[in-house]
């Protein structure tokens, strides 16, 4: 037997442990989890921090992962003090007893800032997932835009969703040699929630009308830019009696005063409780027409051929307006309402922006990601075993 296959026999396990907290990290984390375990190289923990809790728990159980961890930091209306403090603390003991080799966060939430802070501080290596998306608008989106630069300093595995990404962290100075392209983990997860045959109750309800799709959260859209978001939907809403609209609505309770306040007694909406994400990807695609401030929206829906306005005044998805599905409808009322109106009442407009046009990535990115981190444990095994 060669001296390398030697080598290659006896190579330990990986310990790959990967930490997120937030809704949208677990529906782009979870795949990654299930192709990291079914591989025999790593060891994979999981930890939750918990950021969010039934939210969380929602897509944790759509995608059947049991966390090995869960700090459990969320508290009802939490600053961004709690969060970072919270995880920060708690995530030096878990650093230390697991003593990870690499952590995998994602994004751009304070889950992903404080771990890899805390991965810093321990000299643990860091994978982003999702990294490079920028808007190098520091207040927008706030504090995402500070929180996914902070991370990318720190960053030993970039993996960048699309080839923009990547330019960006180039931009940067970042080493081409550490910068993958793989896609979004997003599409991996959107592979497996649609289904032809789904019946819900709530498109029983629109059957017949244009349903519309809403979400909003965006901490810096919070006050006077999400009074005016839904003072604009109730406009149009009121002007056209075709549409329906289902507003799943997020659990913040500034969300929900804003919600209460403008929209409560708004005709031929349902404002529902979060729903799952099996159940939001499947309204989603049955929809006519999303609005939102959300990113991963804005990554789902031109898989899904559906028109987006984006609440925003910048997006650091542009390869979504690119691809001509995402329109910036800025956070004004006139301008949500002018935006909103049209693509209801020109239909050329509308099919313009109704095309399926897939940016981002053709749903094998956590393979990818798993494939580069076999690679790189060989390749660093190899190395110090025939030094
Ligand atoms: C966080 C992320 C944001 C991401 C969003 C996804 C940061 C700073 N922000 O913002 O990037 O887009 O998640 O939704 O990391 N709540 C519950 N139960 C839950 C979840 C939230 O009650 O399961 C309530 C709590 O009152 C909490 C509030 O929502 O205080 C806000 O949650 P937080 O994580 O601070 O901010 P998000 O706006 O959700
Ligand atoms: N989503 C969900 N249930 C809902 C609303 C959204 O599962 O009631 C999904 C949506 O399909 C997308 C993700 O949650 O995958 C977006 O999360 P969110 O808007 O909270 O955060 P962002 O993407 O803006 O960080």
């Amino acid at each position: 037997m060669k001296r390398e296959e030697i080598v290659r026999q006896s190579m330990p396990l990986r310990k790959i442990m990967l930490v997120f907290g937030t809704r949208p990290e677990a529906i782009k984390m979870c795949p990654l989890v299930k192709e990291l375990k079914a591989r025999k190289m790593f060891q994979t923990v999981v930890c939750v921090t918990g950021q969010h809790r039934e939210m969380l728990e929602q897509v944790l159980e759509a995608f059947h992962v049991v966390p090995d961890y869960n700090l459990s930091v969320m508290k009802k209306q939490q600053d961004l003090f709690d969060i970072t403090v919270g995880i920060l603390g708690k995530m030096k003991e878990v650093l230390q007893k697991e003593s990870p080799d690499v952590v995998l966060v994602h994004g751009d939430t304070s889950t992903a800032f404080a771990a890899a802070l805390a991965c810093f501080y321990l000299q643990i290596p860091v994978g982003h997932v999702e990294a490079g998306l920028r808007t190098y608008d520091m207040h927008s989106p706030y504090p995402e835009e500070f929180n996914r630069q902070a991370v990318s300093i720190v960053t030993q595995y970039h993996f960048a969703p699309t080839m923009q990404a990547r330019d960006n962290l180039l931009k940067e100075g970042k080493e081409p040699s550490k910068i993958w392209v793989t896609g979004n983990t997003v599409i991996d997860s959107l592979r497996t929630t649609v289904r032809k045959d789904y019946v819900h109750p709530e498109l029983e309800w629109a059957k017949g009308s244009k349903l519309i799709f809403i979400t909003a959260h965006r901490r810096e859209n919070l006050g006077q830019p999400m009074y005016h978001m839904f003072r604009a939907i109730r406009r149009v809403l009121e002007e056209h009696p075709q549409v329906k609209a289902l507003y799943p609505i997020h659990m913040n309770p500034a969300v929900r005063e804003a919600a209460k306040k403008e929209l409560e007694d708004c005709d031929r909406m349902h404002i529902i409780e979060p729903i799952n994400v099996i159940e939001c990807h499947n309204l989603m695609a049955r929809a006519y027409l999303i609005l939102t401030d959300s990113g991963g929206i804005q990554e789902e829906a031109p898989s899904l051929g559906k028109p987006v306005l984006v609440m925003r005044n910048t997006t650091e998805r542009p390869e979504g307006i690119q691809a001509g599905t995402l329109k910036l409808a800025g956070t004004e009322e006139h301008t949500i309402y002018q935006n909103f109106k049209e693509l209801l009442e020109n239909k050329q407009a509308y099919d313009a922006m109704a095309k399926a046009n897939n940016p981002y990535g053709d749903g094998h990115a956590s393979k990818r990601i798993a494939d580069i981190l076999e690679q790189s444990a060989q390749k660093e095994f190899d190395g110090r075993s025939l030094s």
